[in-house]
């Protein structure tokens, strides 16, 4: 497992509004944040010793896998989840990994206890076609992946009261859909959230 990596172009976007959002002392729910990977690899750019907690929600192996890494290296700001049950979080960041859950982002909020006031989304397949399950051959395996339809994932944070701040092309990122290419998704999309009323983050 790739644990420590560069910034990629991709992840500039994102590097820009945390580094704003974490001069406050803020939690993080990072979805597929993998061993941490993205905790380490932003540490280098932005200043996070003012967040209060970095928590990983990750599939049960990969969770135990980045809690040692976090004991051996010390990180007591670094929590890993396998359940978005009771976890509390002022930024939510899903960065190449909303596309392996069959939930769309607004009922993955939904399950939050309290609705976080930002929503980062990165490196992630959408399309304006409907909704789509397909394979992914990622080379070493394959993993089931849903491409989001583009509309319906603003539309329903919008009904959740957020109102998208902004939106980046990934063109490093694509995938090919062989025999449906008009399901490929040529590039990844990132997009910024943020919620319209503090008062209704419940
Ligand atoms: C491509 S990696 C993204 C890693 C990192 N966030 C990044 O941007 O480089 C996708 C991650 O999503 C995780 N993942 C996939 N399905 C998941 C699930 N159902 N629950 C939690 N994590 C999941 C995988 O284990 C993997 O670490």
């Amino acid at each position: 497992m790739t644990v420590y990596k560069n910034a990629q172009p991709s992840d500039y976007p994102v590097l820009f509004y945390l580094g704003r959002l974490v001069a406050e002392p803020v939690t993080i729910l990072d979805i597929g944040g993998s061993a941490g990977s993205l905790y380490y690899c932003y540490s280098r750019y932005v200043d996070l010793s003012h967040a209060k907690c970095w928590t990983v929600l990750e599939l049960p192996f990969v969770a135990e896998f980045g809690r040692q890494l976090a004991l051996e290296r010390n990180e007591c700001r670094l929590r890993f989840t396998s359940t978005l049950e009771g976890v509390d979080s002022d930024i939510l960041l899903a960065s190449g990994s909303l596309h392996y859950f069959e939930s769309p982002l607004p009922d993955l909020v939904r399950e939050l206890p309290h609705k976080p006031k930002h929503v980062i989304i990165n490196r992630t397949p959408l399309s304006d076609l409907p909704s789509v399950v397909t394979v992914q051959d990622a080379g070493k395996f394959l993993v089931a992946c849903r491409i989001h339809r583009r509309e319906e994932l603003i539309g329903g944070m919008e009904a959740l009261n957020y109102e998208l701040v902004d939106s980046w092309r990934v063109p490093d990122h694509s995938i090919q859909i062989p025999f449906y290419p008009e399901y490929s998704v040529p590039e990844y999309s990132g997009l910024y959230f943020r919620l319209k009323s503090t008062a209704e983050s419940s």
